[in-house]
Order: C-alpha cells, then sequence, then structure tokens
C-alpha cells in the first residue's frame, strides 16, 4: 500500500504505517503545499490513502487526479471544511477525523484567552519587559473578573462541553449555551440552553465560539450579531476564522461596540484583517489551540489508525458521515 502525508506530523503516526509494511512519502514542505503541488503529488504516485492538514483542500479535481485506488483520506484535524464531503461519497472515498483527541486542549486555550483579556497579562508583559514598569501603581492595568461571570457558549460539542466544565468548576461561572442539538451532560453540569443564538449574545460577558465552519455558521457572528452582544463583553473564536466576519469584528473592536476578543483563527489565514493587529484590545494566537505534545502525538495515532481501518476493511473511529441527510 503506498501512503501519502502531505506535511510532516509526528513521527508515531508515520511509524504505524510504516510499521504495517506500508510505503510511507512524507512531504516536506514548510508552508502548507499548494493545490497545485497536492495534484502533482497524487498525479506521480498512485496513493491508496493520504494523510491531509487542515490547509490541504480536497474535492473532486484532488480525487480525479489521485485516481481510483484511493480509498481514504484522514485529516489530521477534527475540524474538516477542507474536504469536499459530496465529492468524496460520489467516488466512495471514506473520509476521516481526529474526533474528540484535542477537546482538553482546545478548551483549555479557550479559558486561557478568556483570562488573557480579563487579566491583561499580555498588554502587562509587553509594558514590563518593555522597560515601562515604574512601581506599583493602583491605576494600570485594571481588568475584569472572570469568576461568577455568565460565559454564553455557541456551539456545545465536546471542545464547549470541556470549556463550560472548567468554567464552571474553576470559576463558578453561568453557562448558557446554544446549540442545533441540545446537550443532556452539559446541562447536567448546570449549564443553561436557550432557544435563540441571540439570547446568548445578549446575556453573556463572554462568548466563545464552537461550531464546525458550514454554509449556516459562515459569518454566524457579522455586525449585526456583534451589535448584539454587551460592550462589556468578549468574543472567543477557537474554532474556524471564517466563522466571524473579521472585518466587521474589527469595526467592532475600534468603535468599543465589544470590549475585546481572543482569536487564535483567522478567517483567511495566515492573514489578518486589516487593523487587527494593530488594536491593544485584542489577544491573538497562532492557530495553537492543540499544539500539546500528547495531542499532537494522539492525532498523529488516530491519523494513522484511521487509514489502517479503512485499507484493513475495518470502520474507522474517525469516520466522517459523507451521507448529508
Ligand atoms: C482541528 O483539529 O481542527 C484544529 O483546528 C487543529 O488541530
Amino acid at each position: 500500500m503506498n501512503i501519502y502525508v502531505t506535511r510532516q506530523i509526528p513521527h508515531i503516526g508515520i511509524d504505524m504505517l510504516k510499521a504495517k509494511g506500508y510505503t510511507v512519502v512524507v512531504g516536506d514542505d514548510r508552508e502548507p503545499p499548494s493545490r497545485k503541488r497536492l495534484k502533482k503529488m497524487v498525479s506521480k504516485n498512485k496513493y491508496d490513502g493520504v494523510l491531509t492538514l487542515l490547509t490541504d483542500h480536497i474535492d473532486a479535481e484532488f480525487f480525479d487526479v489521485a485516481g481510483p485506488q484511493l480509498k481514504v483520506v484522514s485529516n489530521y484535524a477534527v475540524g474538516y471544511d477542507n474536504f469536499n464531503l459530496k465529492d468524496a461519497a460520489d467516488r466512495g472515498i471514506t473520509l476521516t477525523n481526529t474526533v474528540g483527541i484535542s477537546s482538553d486542549c482546545v478548551a483549555e486555550h479557550t479559558v486561557a484567552l478568556m483570562l488573557a483579556l480579563t487579566t491583561r497579562i499580555v498588554e502587562a508583559d509587553s509594558f514590563v519587559k518593555r522597560g515601562k514598569y515604574k512601581g506599583w501603581d493602583p491605576m494600570i492595568f485594571i481588568g475584569t473578573d472572570l469568576c461568577g461571570k455568565t460565559i454564553g457558549l455557541i456551539g456545545a460539542g465536546h471542545i464547549g462541553a470541556r470549556a463550560a466544565m472548567h468554567l464552571v468548576k474553576g470559576f463558578e461561572a453561568k453557562v448558557v449555551y446554544y446549540d442545533i442539538k441540545r446537550n443532556a451532560d452539559l446541562e447536567a453540569q448546570g449549564a443553561q440552553f436557550v432557544e435563540k443564538l441571540e439570547d446568548v449574545l445578549v446575556q453573556s460577558d463572554i462568548v466563545s465560539l464552537h461550531v464546525p465552519l458550514l454554509p449556516s455558521t459562515h459569518h454566524l457572528m457579522n455586525e449585526e450579531r456583534l451589535k448584539m452582544m454587551k460592550p462589556t463583553a468578549f468574543l472567543i473564536n477557537t474554532s474556524r476564522g471564517p466563522v466571524v466576519d473579521e472585518k466587521a469584528l474589527v469595526a467592532a473592536l475600534q468603535k468599543g461596540t465589544i470590549k475585546g476578543a481572543g482569536l487564535d483563527v483567522y478567517e483567511d489565514e495566515p492573514n489578518l484583517a486589516r487593523g487587527l493587529a494593530k488594536l491593544p484590545n485584542v489577544v491573538l494566537t497562532p492557530h495553537i489551540a492543540s499544539a500539546r505534545e500528547s495531542a499532537r502525538d494522539q492525532m498523529a495515532v488516530m491519523a494513522a489508525q484511521n487509514i489502517i481501518d479503512v485499507l484493513e476493511g475495518n470502520e474507522p473511529k474517525g469516520k466522517i458521515k459523507t451521507v448529508i441527510s
């Protein structure tokens, strides 16, 4: 069997594929390979499985060049908005992801962004490092409490539920949430379901996004919805960048429509909307919410195992439902 891994991932996953006797080609690109490069790679060799990253766009064009022997494309990510599900279903190709693996660290990163905004720790760190600290001052870097605040989750899957658990237990927060499906486990922790997404926006001191990127969630947070948030509220996004209209967000932050934002993902990665990086009331991280050794190793293991399962005729744990009903 021939496998193409589009870029370097933790070796534990590559070793699993090699241990099966597969021939494994690992891309050596330092940056995400272009669409042209991906197609060139799969047209040169006949791969039975491809292990992709969230930056690789996989659709009909890719499948057609890859050839009919291709059986599985395994994403090294939980999000799979880089896959065209229908194109894969039409060709009987199995798609998989690393569902469930990174929930804990993404939830922790979500809470870290909240704390970074409420404590102003990033601004304060830069202040001290720039030699600006001249002695204790009762009036500098006055922050906001996180304890006891109302946290609004939009999307209550694995990650949202873990974040809620940390916030309720650790910060005695009140959690309200909106999702298309109710989450009984989350409600058992005290989270309160609200019927309308807008109710989350109006009530919350911090709004945190945990939805997949779908046509229905693209620009879910637009100018109109940002205006529904409290002027003292923060917005956190660790899901996918295009869920927020980034231009509208920059305008809202400049005008004081909302107080601040913590972002790990961007609408057009790695580019940022004009003005975003200049704002003092944002904390920005480079899509690293799952960047922990244990999570990344486990993601590599699951992505490799998904390929092995498909090639051995078994149902992979991370199989994505490609038939959209
Ligand atoms: C995911 O898993 O989808 C993250 O965005 C990257 O690890």
